[in-house]
């Protein structure tokens, strides 16, 4: 057999794996061609997909992280009719910023991206640095927002390992370790790096994220019969599927009653900021009491002796480590109200100033 006939052989096993006799690299090299020939004639078609600057990359990449495509979709659109280029973006007025970002949740995000962005037209003349290294450096960039952006922007091979990925190689290789760690999740990614093909780093790392999106899905079964995959997959061949991957088991929420008021006076509502630290760290809010306070302590809480006062809907908020259970009343005072309270219309509500989806149950009644 000379070279050619060799290097054909090896390409066929990669083709036709024998389960038993993969070691797990071996395995993460057999994912290749299915893996890119799959993700060619399936990947969606998606707005950050179809024009992928270093900068739409990373604002998809930033909005998807705790949100699904479908519902990030407008909010890239309209974020980058807003703010078009890196520029626009540092220069953006906080409250404009906060108010493309609401409904998304997770504020913190788009703040980072004001500071990296400022970073980015200081230090880096507007423009995002084509390297991994560097770009794990700004604000809000992490080793999975720097691989994306990497690899899918810049074509440079380093892994982007997000839970999709992390729950798709654990199936393939049949791993038992729990997916939370932080360490399970830099072994897969320098696994992932060892094995990445060059030239295809955009469509290997889309494509993982893909079948984990699409396919290798995490609730109820995973679609086995269509998954490109299937033929190397451990957890698959063994009957695995509904144990992998491991996560353990969150500590349960803390749970926090609170009364939110809707005060009106004057034909104006008030809201105030939060706390510098915390939960939900400087952003505007609807005045809230801890606990779940009647009329009477609401009145001597708010320092008002007349006031008219009506029952809201009760409403549940859930955050990672935090639940909110949360009653609400209208409150019309006849005189203003103790407190650092910021008097806007419903109009600025609508238009100017943006309160987390937290509140959503009340902020929709203001009209
Ligand atoms: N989720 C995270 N990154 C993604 C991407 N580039 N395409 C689709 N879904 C994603």
């Amino acid at each position: 057999m000379d070279m050619c006939d060799q290097s054909l052989y090896n390409k066929l096993q990669i083709l036709e794996p024998k389960d038993k006799e993969m070691d797990t690299m071996e395995r993460l090299r057999a994912m290749e061609g299915p893996l890119l020939f799959w993700y060619k004639e399936h990947a969606r078609s998606l707005p950050w997909r179809e024009e992928p600057s270093p900068y739409r990359v990373w604002i998809s990449e930033i909005m998807l992280q705790q949100t699904r495509v479908e519902a990030v979709k407008p909010y890239f659109e309209r974020f980058m009719e807003n703010l078009p280029d890196i520029k626009a973006l540092a220069e953006v007025e906080e409250d404009r910023l906060l108010k493309l970002w609401e409904g998304l949740g997770y504020y913190s995000r788009a703040k980072n991206l004001k500071k990296a962005a400022e970073i980015l037209v200081s230090r880096y003349g507007g423009e995002l640095p084509a390297s991994y290294e560097e770009l794990k450096t700004l604000p809000g960039i992490g080793s999975y927002t720097a691989g994306a952006i990497a690899s899918i922007a810049f074509g440079i091979p380093v892994p982007a390992v997000d839970g999709n990925v992390l729950r798709v190689i654990s199936r393939v290789t049949e791993s038992h370790e729990d997916i939370l760690k932080q360490s399970v999740k830099r072994e897969m990614e320098e696994r992932l790096k060892a094995v990445m093909p060059k030239g295809y780093a955009s469509s290997y790392n889309q494509g993982l994220i893909e079948v984990g999106a699409l396919v290798c899905v995490p609730n109820g079964a995973p679609l086995c019969g269509q998954c490109p995959l299937a033929s190397v997959c451990l957890a698959r061949s063994n009957g695995l599927t509904d144990v992998i991957p491991v996560r353990t088991p969150k500590k349960a929420r803390r749970i926090e009653d609170k009364t939110v008021l809707v005060l009106w006076h004057e034909g104006r509502v008030a809201i105030r900021k939060r706390e510098e630290t915390g939960l939900l760290p400087s952003l505007y809010e609807l005045p809230n009491l801890e606990g779940h306070l009647n009329e009477e302590e609401i009145f001597a809480r708010l320092g008002v002796k007349e006031a008219d006062i009506f029952p809201l809907p009760g409403s549940k908020h859930v955050f990672s480590h935090v639940e909110w259970h949360m009653t609400g009343f209208r409150v019309e005072l006849k005189d203003g109200a103790a407190g650092d309270f910021l008097w806007i219309t419903a109009e600025e509500m609508k238009h100017t100033y943006s309160l987390p989806s937290a509140f959503k149950a009340y902020t929709k009644l203001i009209r």
